[in-house]
């Protein structure tokens, strides 16, 4: 297998601080709406996306450590794989909290966590070993993408996560993934990941996210039938088009991760980082520590 070119430490990314930042804020979501307003259908959706990140972020972390030795001779990034594991246990412990919450609003983040669990076991297990980093490196590439188009396009943003308990995890959560969306990628191609790899992981990865998604969103809707009333699904098909999470620009940018040389970095998205670092400067704590990415700097 060949692996792939060392990554240039002259990218954005090799140069970024990855600071591990606490939500200030719990998200109390109220329940008298659904979390996105008069529409079930897209609020089950967001609610099995949010069940995916607390076993789902364990196991990123899981599949980068298994990988840890491979970037002991690379200071920049063994910074900012601490950054990263740092940013997504506090993610993991915030969507940890919002998914209790939305299970007693009755949303079945209960048992989607169950499926999330058993589904990232099955890859952690799966052989060759460096199949869980390429996956993961695959799956932080679907969260960039989420975090840059609820960053980037405002009716995305209030449509989907407009609830005011929610946005702010959601806007934190956003920025950290596009901080660190390098990292995963850049620990695959040190473990000496190629460009099979990298395809067979994002094929896992494609597949059983559109696949858990597919059933438990379907299934949870179809359990809910009886309370969607026929202005619930005048609000989905009015949110639909204006939103662009399920979107044909979204997939086209999910697929470019197989051309060949893709890196993270193609998208340079450091405006929008320093944007919301300063717009949420109120929302997270002061970092406690960061992973500087230059040790020169
Ligand atoms: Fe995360
Ligand atoms: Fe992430």
């Amino acid at each position: 297998m060949t692996a792939l070119e060392a990554v240039p430490t002259n990218r954005p990314s090799a140069q970024r601080d990855i600071p591990v930042r606490r939500l200030g804020t719990t998200p109390d979501v109220s329940g008298d709406d659904w979390i996105v307003a008069g529409d079930p259908i897209f609020s089950h959706l967001l609610a099995s996306l949010s069940a995916v990140f607390p076993n789902g972020e364990d196991f990123f972390v899981a599949s980068v450590r298994r990988h840890r030795d491979a970037v002991a001779d690379q200071p920049e990034l063994k910074a900012q794989v601490k950054g990263f594991i740092g940013q997504e246990a506090m993610h993991s412990r915030a969507h940890r909290t919002l998914n209790a919450r939305l299970a007693e609003l009755g949303y079945n983040t209960v048992r989607a966590d169950k499926t999330i669990g058993r589904i990232c076991s099955a890859i952690l297990g799966m052989r060759p070993k460096r199949l869980a980093i390429a996956a993961t490196a695959a799956a932080e590439h679907y969260t960039g993408l989420l975090a840059e188009t609820a960053l980037d396009h405002e009716p995305t943003r209030k449509i989907l996560f407009g609830q005011e308990a929610i946005e702010p995890l959601i806007c934190w959560h956003a920025l950290e993934e596009l901080e660190h969306k390098n990292v995963a990628f850049d620990v695959m191609v040190a473990s000496g990941g190629g460009y099979p790899i990298t395809v067979a992981g994002f094929f896992v990865t494609t597949t059983a996210l559109a696949g858990y998604i597919a059933v438990e969103w379907g299934r949870s809707v179809f359990e809910d039938r009886h309370k969607i009333t026929a202005a619930n699904v005048r609000q989905f098909l009015r949110n639909f088009p204006r939103q662009r999470l399920i979107s044909v620009p979204f997939f086209v940018d999910a697929f470019k991760y197989l051309r060949p040389g893709f890196h993270p970095d193609d998208t340079d998205t450091d405006a929008l980082i320093e944007h919301w670092r300063i717009e949420l400067a109120d929302v997270a704590d002061t970092p406690k520590r960061s992973a500087k990415g230059s040790a020169s700097s």
